[in-house]
């Protein structure tokens, strides 16, 4: 993942991805663990994939920004419309926790930079890595314009936009793996 990605990888924190289900449960991502297509819930209309970290670890509480990208689309042999980016936002902050060994909720009140799209690897591909990580918020990201939100998703590169906006390597990450439904054209 971080040759695929180039980034240098030396996490300080652990990022937690959590997805809501309909149910009002929610999914909690293990690194490296394969999630059925079908378990990840649909594109929320403009939500943000609601992300956890640890409350009590060193970092500065100031802003943050999370990504998720696909490094394998089309298929991983051949990911040559890769990364495709499935959200892009900024103006996270650490959510107040009660315990201070919890989890705490990183939370947004501003829109989203790409909105989440849910992942959607194409039949009878192999399973996609899909990547989340988490970044200080550089002081003048607010004035990038490396990515809005006409810019397309594919061919993105996470490593060429933290570089573009002063991000540094990511402070935390997790990924999973998600293969097709190959019984169904969607
Ligand atoms: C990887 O990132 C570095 C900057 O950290 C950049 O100089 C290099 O061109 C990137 N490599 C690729 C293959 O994009
Ligand atoms: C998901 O993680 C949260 C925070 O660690 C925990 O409270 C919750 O019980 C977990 N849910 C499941 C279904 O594992
Ligand atoms: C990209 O990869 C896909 C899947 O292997 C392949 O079908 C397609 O022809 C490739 N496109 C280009 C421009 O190489
Ligand atoms: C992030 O927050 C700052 C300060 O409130 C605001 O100016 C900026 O527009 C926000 N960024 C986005 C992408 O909404
Ligand atoms: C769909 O087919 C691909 C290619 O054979 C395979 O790698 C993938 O695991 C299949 N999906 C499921 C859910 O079995």
């Amino acid at each position: 993942v971080t040759a695929d990605a180039n980034i240098t990888f030396t996490p300080s924190l652990i990022l937690q991805v959590q997805f809501p289900q309909p149910d009002g449960t929610v999914f909690n991502v293990t690194a490296g663990a394969n999630v059925p297509r079908n378990g990840l819930p649909p594109s929320l209309a403009g939500e943000d994939p609601p992300v956890i970290v640890p409350s009590a670890q060193s970092f500065d509480f100031g802003n943050f920004v999370i990504a998720m990208v696909d490094l394998d689309a089309p298929t991983p042999q051949n990911p040559n419309s890769s990364e495709i980016r499935h959200f892009l936002g900024s103006n996270f902050t650490l959510f107040p926790a009660q315990n201070p060994d919890a989890l705490a909720l990183m939370v947004n009140f501003t829109p989203a930079i790409s909105d989440y799209l849910q992942p959607t690897p194409p039949a009878e591909s192999d399973a996609h890595r899909y990547v989340f990580l988490i970044y200080t918020q550089s002081p003048d990201f607010d004035e990038q314009t490396f990515v809005t939100p006409n810019t397309p998703v594919s061919d993105f590169s996470i490593s060429d936009f933290a570089t573009a906006t002063g991000l540094g390597n990511p402070l935390g990450g997790t990924f999973i793996f998600v293969a097709p439904d190959n019984s169904t054209s969607a």
